[in-house]
């Protein structure tokens, strides 16, 4: 193995030393044999979020009744500026949480689209998320525009150059995951912003595999627009709502396709015309869920504890030990590492391609490490730096390997259930 010992009394001589170890036991662990690497799909519940919840419902909801709404109607953007400061990068006033990701790349999409007149070219790249290609296209469809889509190579991510060839004179805006879904690539999105500057269009960033596991910095980027789930880094749970970002610049010349009365003036007055709040408030739809933007409020307050340069900084440790452990103990089982390599280049997870992905991925589960399969044929793996121990990438590999050896992933079915 390159760089680190292949004993696992390295990965308990890391643990020890690591500096956010204490942060797991702020977390829900039923389980302490569970071998957890799907952070990333849905992050773990935090102690402080059961609490906060049980006294959202008990008392605000239960006892305060109606009378609460008078501090719950800020929270949206109380905990959107939470995490405009400790993770995202944006000054006050520029995150709001609500609706889903879905929705909100919808609202922005559509805003940006309309706030270039004459232009009518929208740019995403084939390996985005399924449901921002599916929204960019929608649109493009109702409002007769291109969708042009960029080929990017599944494993390695979106390109500067790619983006670079691919807008022009035409183009309205620009559309790109910050971190790929599947390998984990990491966009350049100083580079790609000032390329989609220069001519002419606005880009909105999908930052879902991004909150919480990379450092962010959409104002000094010069971001225009950006969207992200809760249920991940955030351990926000289940359906938590998402948050979305629309540069101060921006909030006067962005018309919300969906006018709803959250982003009215003077919203109480229940006036005959829409007339949008004049800063972010104008792109809140309808009745924000409490309890889950609550959630979110604490998932940002445990991240900002734990600060997001240390947990970039164990992402990376994590992420390179699995994969020297991927390549010095799975490699010669025919698996190879579908992930960018250098650390810049990548977020906080791995990706294994291996034929037979799918079988590998149940046997593991079967055995109480959890990851993700992702199409056509990776393992995803994806370490949380606030709780996956080293001592856990160490296992869940050896895991791995003893499955590959035996074959004993040949006991699963083949291909993954369909559902009707
Ligand atoms: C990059 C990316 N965008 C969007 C979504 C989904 O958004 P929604 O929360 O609306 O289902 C996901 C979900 O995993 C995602 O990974």
């Amino acid at each position: 193995m390159s760089s680190f010992p292949a004993d696992r009394s390295f990965a308990l001589g890391c643990d020890a030393d690591d500096p956010l170890a204490s942060f797991r036991e702020r977390f829900v662990i039923d389980d302490p044999s569970l071998i957890y690497l799907d952070g990333n799909s849905l992050g773990m519940l935090p102690l402080a979020t059961a609490e906060r919840l049980a006294e959202v419902v008990r008392r605000e909801w239960g006892t305060g009744l109606v009378r609460s709404w008078a501090h719950w109607i800020g929270l949206p953007g109380r905990a959107g500026d939470l995490l405009g400061s400790c993770l995202l990068g944006a000054a006050p006033g520029q995150v709001l949480v609500c609706d889903s990701t879905t929705v909100n790349l919808y609202k922005l999409a559509r805003a940006g689209l309309g706030a270039r007149p004459g232009r009518d070219v929208i740019v995403t790249d084939d390996d985005n998320f399924p449901t921002d290609r599916y929204v960019l296209a929608g649109i493009a469809a109702e409002r007769g525009a291109e969708l042009r889509m960029i080929h990017t190579d599944m494993d390695s991510g979106a390109t500067a150059a790619a983006v670079r060839a691919a807008v022009d004179g035409e183009t309205a805006l620009v559309s790109l995951s910050h971190v790929a879904y599947r390998s984990g690539a990491l966009a350049d999105m100083a580079e790609i912003t000032g390329i989609v500057h220069d001519a002419g269009a606005l880009v909105l960033w999908d930052l879902c595999h991004s909150a919480g596991s990379v450092p962010v910095e959409l104002d000094a980027c010069g971001a225009d627009l950006a969207v992200g789930c809760t249920y991940k880094y955030l351990n926000a749970g289940p359906g938590a709502p998402a948050f979305l970002y629309v540069s101060r610049r921006l909030h006067q010349a962005l018309r919300q396709p969906i006018q709803g009365w959250f982003g009215q003036r003077e919203q109480f007055q229940m006036g005959p015309d829409y007339d949008p709040v004049p800063g972010i408030g104008r792109f809140l739809t309808g009745t924000p869920d409490i309890a889950g933007t609550a959630a979110v409020e604490e998932g940002a307050r445990l991240l900002a504890e734990a600060g997001i340069d240390r947990l970039r900084d164990k992402g990376i440790r994590l992420t390179e030990y699995l994969i020297a452990l991927a390549d010095s103990w799975l490699a010669p089982l025919g698996c190879a590492v579908a992930s960018p390599r250098d650390p810049a280049r990548r977020g906080s997870h791995v990706c294994v391609h291996h034929p037979e992905a799918w079988r590998i991925g149940q046997a593991l589960i079967h055995q109480g490490v959890i990851g993700d399969y992702r199409t056509p044929d990776r393992l995803r793996l994806g370490p949380t730096p606030i709780t996956t121990r080293y001592t856990d990438i160490w296992d869940a590999i050896d895991a791995t390997r003893r499955i590959l050896t035996s074959r004993d992933y040949e006991d699963f079915p083949a291909e993954p259930a369909q559902v009707t």
